[in-house]
């Protein structure tokens, strides 16, 4: 009987179980590249400004995401603490994605304009002192580094290739445009904008 012989070849069973299992995974995978919805970005999406891009270059560098999430999932007890869940659309820019799968501290996705620059200021210099209890680490050597801009016209132009919407005109003043900026004034100008597109207010 041909059952017989795939039971009694392990390696065939393999291969075919595998094949079996790809095509559920392919069925659930592959529309999502062809739904507007998943792939279209959301109105008034723009891409990160150069300052913001050097800014989630720092949030990456210090493990910000180590601690904090940005997915906010579609479920009452997450929205009605952070706002609107997380659509597709608003990370179509997103390279590579910042999701983050752990909360040793709020989720971030739509902090963008909950707290004040100062706040922020005040927060990255010494949680201690805006929020007594938090155990969150103090960066104070983001007041004292300043960003460079020597790599940023190559960031810019490898999201470019990947789709992101820059011109080579802001590609090519983006040094000039960051250059000597305080990392801490960086990093505040990417959490302002996180989530902001999807509230409208950008
Ligand atoms: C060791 C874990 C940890 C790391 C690493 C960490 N945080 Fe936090 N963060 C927390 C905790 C806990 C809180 C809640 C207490 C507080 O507000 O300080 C918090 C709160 C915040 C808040 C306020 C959020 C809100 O909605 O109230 C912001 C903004 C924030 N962190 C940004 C950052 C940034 C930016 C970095 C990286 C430079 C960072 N955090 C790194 C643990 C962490």
């Amino acid at each position: 009987m041909k059952h017989e012989i795939v039971e009694k070849n392990v390696g065939l069973l393999v291969v075919l179980i595998l094949v079996v299992i790809s095509f559920g995974g392919l069925a659930e995978v592959v529309p999502l590249f062809f739904q507007e919805q998943t792939n279209e970005p959301v109105e008034g999406l723009e891409p990160l400004s150069p300052l913001e891009l050097e800014g989630r270059r720092i949030y990456r560098r210090e493990g910000c995401v180590g601690c904090h999430s940005q997915m906010i999932r579609p479920f009452r007890a997450e929205t009605e603490r952070y706002g609107h869940y997380n659509v597709a659309g608003e990370g179509v820019y997103e390279y590579n994605f910042l999701w983050g799968s752990k909360r040793t501290g709020p989720d971030l996705a739509r902090v963008g304009e909950r707290y004040s620059d100062d706040w922020h200021r005040a927060h990255l210099y010494n949680p201690r002192d805006v929020v007594p209890e938090s155990i969150m680490p103090a960066y104070p050597w983001l007041f004292e580094n300043t960003v460079d801009g020597k790599s940023t016209p190559a960031k810019m132009r490898s999201l470019q290739t990947l789709g992101v919407p820059y011109t080579d005109e802001q590609i090519e003043n983006s040094t000039a445009e960051v250059r000597g900026v305080q990392e801490i004034t960086a990093l505040i100008a990417y959490l302002q904008q996180l989530g902001t597109v999807l509230k409208g207010t950008r």
